[in-house]
């Protein structure tokens, strides 16, 4: 017998599997290995700018005639527009928090990075330069006339609402994720006219919500009830937590940090094997990194951050602070002081894999423990 959902024949897949869309990390060639092996790719394109993307996406129709997705941000804050009413503007506090992230560096025993080495490490594509800033509202708004054009199966949007494109995607085909913590998040996306919603709870890797994922996925499926399905997140390490997240009402999952640990993920050797070695309690939620709260690995900077007690500025500014920190430690290897953005089920992840092995494994586990369930019921 095999698990077979709504959402395998809405996106013409296999397994009810997502790899999630990480930044970075969900790249081509990852995303392809989880389509090829029966689930469903989706590129980890934030921070992608417009040419990169389209070569992202072209690099994945190279790899696999399966289909796959496009995740990118929608950030409501940085599409309204500055936010800090009242106090100092961002701009004004930038130079005290770069000075800040000067000092870290400088006691960490790591170089300052120059240009061309920050857009090394960050895996900026040169032919973007002069296009939008990095996580600006054009970046974003660039980003959708890419996926718009490239007609791609799949849309996730990871933060916010995809409304003002829900038209032009349906009209290529497209079928429209929207990433959400909360009920409320959800029913606004779905208003919009969202297909699939990804609950994705407080356990899970990046940017995330305060429910955890137990409680969180049950409320979501309640909310939209009967209107689209919905996918589970976070936590989600093996066949028991797709299993849990069925249970639960979801129709499928959206995984991220299993994924990462695996040989095509977009992650530096020093991070993968950071992942191996940590344990249940190896993450944390800062706000360090990109102004949002977000779980990552334990990490030096981002304890740096809350040992001075400083608060970091909004999305998008506070890259701006500490792109040129994590860049600094991807060149160094020093995953210690960036580990990157990981979820709670780190401690599930025992060794480097290939990402079909990952997939088949889920997928099989979650068979198992639903025939096992089965047999919990007496007459
Ligand atoms: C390394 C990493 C990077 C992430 N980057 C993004 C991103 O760029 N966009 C996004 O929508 N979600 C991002 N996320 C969140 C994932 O899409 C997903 O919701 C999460 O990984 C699910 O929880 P799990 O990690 O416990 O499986 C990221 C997660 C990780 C671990």
């Amino acid at each position: 017998m095999v698990l077979h959902t709504r959402i395998c024949d809405m996106l013409g897949i296999r397994h009810p599997i997502l790899l999630a869309g990480m930044g970075r990390a969900s790249t081509p060639e990852l995303a392809a290995a989880v389509s090829n092996a029966g689930g469903l790719g989706v590129l980890g394109a934030a921070s992608c700018g417009p040419h990169q993307l389209r070569d992202w996406i072209r690099r994945t129709r190279a790899l696999t005639d399966k289909p796959f997705g496009v995740d990118t941000l929608l950030p409501a804050s940085v599409r309204r527009g500055g936010s800090n009413a009242g106090g100092p503007t961002t701009e004004a506090l930038l130079p005290q928090h770069r000075a800040f992230a000067r000092d870290f560096l400088e006691r960490e025993g790591l170089a300052w990075p120059d240009a061309a080495e920050l857009e090394r490490q960050l895996g900026r594509d040169p032919a973007d330069r002069g296009g939008p800033a990095p996580l600006s509202r054009e970046f974003f708004e660039a980003q959708m006339e890419v996926v718009i054009e490239e007609r791609v199966p799949v849309y996730a949007a990871g933060l916010g609402n995809p409304g003002p494109w829900m038209e032009r995607l349906h009209a290529n085909g497209t079928t429209v994720l929207a990433v959400v913590g909360t009920t409320r998040h959800a029913r606004q996306v779905v208003q919009s006219g969202v297909d699939i919603i990804v609950a994705q709870g407080h356990d899970g890797g990046g940017h995330n919500a305060p429910v955890g994922a137990m409680a969180l996925i049950p409320q979501v499926v309640d909310a939209v009830a009967g209107q689209v399905p919905v996918l589970g997140a976070g936590g989600i390490g093996g066949g028991r937590g797709l299993a849990a997240a069925l249970m639960l009402g979801a129709e499928g999952a959206w995984i991220g940090t299993a994924f990462l640990a695996t040989a095509e993920a977009g992650i530096s050797d020093p991070q993968k094997q950071a992942l191996v070695e940590g344990n249940d309690e190896g993450t944390t939620i800062s706000r360090a990194v990109t102004g949002k709260p977000a779980r990552m690995v334990r990490n030096r900077w981002a304890a740096a951050y809350a040992e001075a007690g400083l608060e970091p500025l909004p999305m998008p500014h506070q890259g701006l602070v500490s792109s040129p920190v994590t860049a600094a430690a991807l060149a160094a290897g020093r995953a210690d002081v960036w580990g990157g953005f990981a979820g709670q089920g780190l401690g599930m992840i025992h060794a480097l894999r290939p990402a079909a092995a990952v997939l088949q494994e889920i997928a099989a586990g979650a068979e198992r423990e639903l025939q096992r369930a089965g047999r919990l019921l007496r007459d």
